[in-house]
């Protein structure tokens, strides 16, 4: 015997409402087949009602098993169901999960009759049940419902592996070492556990132990290994193969680990002895229409986004822990994380404290293997002191994983530190006063400890993507003021801001339609102005981004300075109304701390009534022209423009991938005050995610495309009501 595991993905029959009868009947007359991620309701992305996607529903599968599965265990394991399942196997309970967050497996071994009639039924509950973190007072987020991320068929020998936790050794030294520890199941007399690590085909190092019976873990030790470090500009990752012999039988885990030390010191963070500066966003999971139910290529393409195009070095999962895809992508590319436990503001009583404690312990045992992750948080998010609590997260996260450290994100002064970092949310910058507060100050303590800004700005300054010029370029500077203050103080391990993307909430927040604008982009993940700050703050590519919209009176009293450029380049050379300004440096005497601080023109001359024309911008480095952006006095829509994430799509399961619609002037740039309506079309294997029928929003809109399973030819095509059309086409193998 040997381990199979077999995706679940397709053919599940779903129906909104949960009867007795459901658990024992297989049929599935009124229900409709899914395909997993699934969410129990669309949503519209505002102005919906939470009851609408509240309540009981039901998913049904037969489970067709193949006779090379007989005499295994069988586990079928749920990365994650909104809000708590009850699963049955062929009408019996086989097992029940409370926590939308953490996976769960189920046993189904003993209900099984392979009789070809096998099936499953769950029974999932998306209410906000008091009982179950984050809820029991308001939340400013929407968990939606439904089975959201995947299912899996695990089939395992009586002798196997349940676990693996890898610890990285030596990590300095020219020859490392990996410690690893499996925790095990129905080991036999006669047993051994086998490790083996790979880069790509090439074995590096092999060992193993032999078990006495009954053996719940063994921990074995891969020395002597050639391998290089799991740093953000290359993250090197190996496979770690672990086998487990019993008699004829084996059972393999096969997973991905990393080589690196990272620490949170009151000087700072480093990693491998290097000392970064942390500037980061927090993400949200929740995606428009879909809510949380996003397959995997969804989730690359975030984590691409946070660090490709935001070039960030780390993302807060706030408030929860999210996608598995997510993480596996962040160990790819080399973003670090924040991760941590279910919950907002909110303290229940001893039983919802128990069911924090378990939703910690499942995140920690799903994610320690990850390289990117280097601090767990360990509390509810901005709750109180609350000292037994605290100290037994604490506790449990230091037993767990004794090689990262422990955060808890609060927003309180003199807080108790039982952590090894205090993390703060520091909303105190309002546009006049310091990007931060002084890390002692906050703390009251009489010594410098770690600490880390987890939020900043959001709420604070709300801002919409079509909102006038002002207003965006406010929001980037408060960005902007924070950065350099975090850059300034050596104490301040880096700032994590509020937040990347516009999230759905309920109605106690936001701007009343359900969305909070607090991102630096929408929820449709185009960026705002405050983008560019974070973007230009690396040398990756070149950036050169006027945070203006070039218009001759949509700022108050027609002004056009000051005129902020975020900009990696050394020189910027503005050329207004025709008339060259010359060159421009960064301004360091308000920004001195900064990688990359912004070049400001803070006088143009022109006013009210003068003549309006083009402008140009030309960044340099080194001497040589790297970016240049024009602008038109006169936009007109020149082009319908369409771009897909991915250039080509997964038959099978669904798929999926943005797209961005812009209708662009003569320079490129979207229309900001242009709302036409697109009717948005899907041909061949794929459909739109949401209406087709959708309005621009401020010159530009993005929406997601799914697969049906077939393979083929997408071609996606929008239409203007003026008859502009485009149109991309995406292969489907
Ligand atoms: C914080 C909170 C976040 C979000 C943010 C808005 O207090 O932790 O979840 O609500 O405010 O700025």
């Amino acid at each position: 015997m040997k381990r199979i595991v077999t995706p679940l993905l397709e053919h599940w029959y779903f129906r909104p409402g949960f009867v007795p009868r459901d658990a024992a009947d297989p049929a599935t007359e009124g229900f409709v087949p899914v395909c997993l991620p699934h969410t129990v309701r669309e949503m519209p992305c505002s102005y919906f009602s939470v009851q609408d996607f509240q309540g009981l529903s039901c998913y049904k599968r037969r489970l067709n098993l193949k006779e090379e599965w007989k005499n295994h265990r069988i586990f079928v394991d749920f990365d994650g169901v909104m809000t708590a399942a009850r699963v049955f196997c062929n009408g019996r309970e086989a097992g029940t999960h409370k926590g939308g967050f953490t996976p769960f497996s189920v046993e189904i071994t003993d209900f099984l009759r392979w009789d070809g009639g096998d099936f499953l039924a769950v029974e999932v509950d998306s209410t906000e049940r008091p009982d179950t973190p984050p809820f029991g007072y308001v939340v400013d987020y929407v968990c939606f419902g439904g089975i959201y991320r995947e299912v899996t068929l695990r089939a395992v020998p009586p002798a196997h592996i349940r676990n693996v936790k890898t610890e990285a050794r030596d990590v300095m030294a020219p020859r490392k070492a990996l410690a690893l520890r499996a925790d095990l199941q129905g080991v036999p007399a006669g047993a051994v556990l086998a490790a083996s690590l790979w880069d790509g085909d090439t074995r590096l190092a092999v060992c193993e132990t032999a078990l006495a019976p009954g053996a719940q873990t063994a921990e074995l030790l891969l020395q002597d290994l050639d391998v290089r470090r799991w740093e953000l500009d290359d993250p090197a990752l190996y496979t770690l193969r672990v086998t487990l012999h019993s008699g004829a039988d084996t059972d393999e885990v096969c997973l991905r680990t990393g080589f690196r030390i990272a620490r949170f010191t009151p000087r700072g963070f480093f990693l491998n002895e290097k000392s970064i500066k942390l500037r980061g966003l927090n993400r949200h999971q929740q995606y428009p229409y879909q809510g949380y139910a996003m397959p995997w290529r969804a989730q690359y393409q975030d984590a691409d986004l946070l660090k490709r195009e935001l070039h960030l070095n780390i993302v807060r999962t706030s408030h929860y822990p999210q996608s598995p895809h997510f993480l596996d992508r962040c160990d790819e590319i080399g973003l670090l994380v924040f991760e941590e436990l279910p919950g907002w503001q909110h303290i229940g009583d001893a039983a919802w404290q128990e069911q924090s404690c378990r939703d910690l312990e499942a995140m920690i045992r799903r994610d320690w293997n990850h390289p990117s992750i280097v601090l767990w948080g360990v509390r509810i998010n901005e709750s109180l002191d609350d000292h037994d609590f605290y100290a037994r997260t604490n506790t449990l996260a230091r037993a767990l994983d004794p090689t990262r450290q422990t955060g808890g994100v609060r927003y309180l002064e003199h807080s108790e530190l039982l952590e090894d970092v205090y993390t703060i949310n520091d909303f105190s910058h309002d546009g006049t006063n310091a990007g931060l507060r002084d890390p002692r100050a906050v703390t009251g303590l009489t010594r410098d400890v770690p600490y880390l800004v987890t939020e900043h700005s959001g709420h604070i300054y709300p801002t919409k993507r079509f909102d006038n010029e002002e207003r965006l370029l406010e929001q980037a500077l408060r960005h902007l003021r924070v950065l350099d203050a975090a850059a300034a103080d050596p104490r301040i391990s880096g700032a994590i801001g509020w937040c990347a993307f516009d999230y759905n909430t309920h109605k106690d927040f936001g701007s009343g339609d359900k969305v909070c604008y607090h991102g630096v982009m929408d929820m449709f993940r185009l960026p705002k102005f405050a983008a560019a700050v974070y973007r230009s703050q690396t040398e990756e590519e070149p950036v050169l981004e006027p945070l203006t919209r070039w218009t001759r009176g949509d700022r108050c009293a027609a002004q056009i300075t000051p005129l902020v450029i975020c900009t990696n380049c050394e020189e910027v050379r503005v050329i207004v109304n025709g008339v060259d300004q010359g060159k421009f440096t960064p301004d360091r005497s308000n920004y001195p701390s900064l990688a990359h601080p912004p070049v400001i023109l803070r006088q143009l001359s022109g006013g009210w009534g003068d003549d309006w024309n083009g402008a140009e911008f030309i960044g340099y480095r080194g001497g040589k022209e790297v970016a240049r952006q024009r602008y038109t006095a006169d936009p007109t829509p020149a082009a319908l423009e369409l771009q897909a994430d991915a250039a080509a799509l997964n038959a099978g399961p669904w798929d999926t991938t943005r797209i961005v619609c812009r209708l662009v002037d003569s320079c490129g740039h979207p229309l900001p005050y242009d709302f036409t309506p697109v009717q948005l079309t899907a041909e061949g294997p794929g459909q739109i995610i949401g209406p087709g029928l959708r309005s621009l929003l401020g010159g530009e809109i993005a929406f997601w495309v799914r697969t049906t399973g077939e393979e083929g030819v997408l071609r996606v095509i929008v239409n203007t009501p003026e008859g502009l059309t485009a149109a991309v086409t995406l292969p489907v193998k």
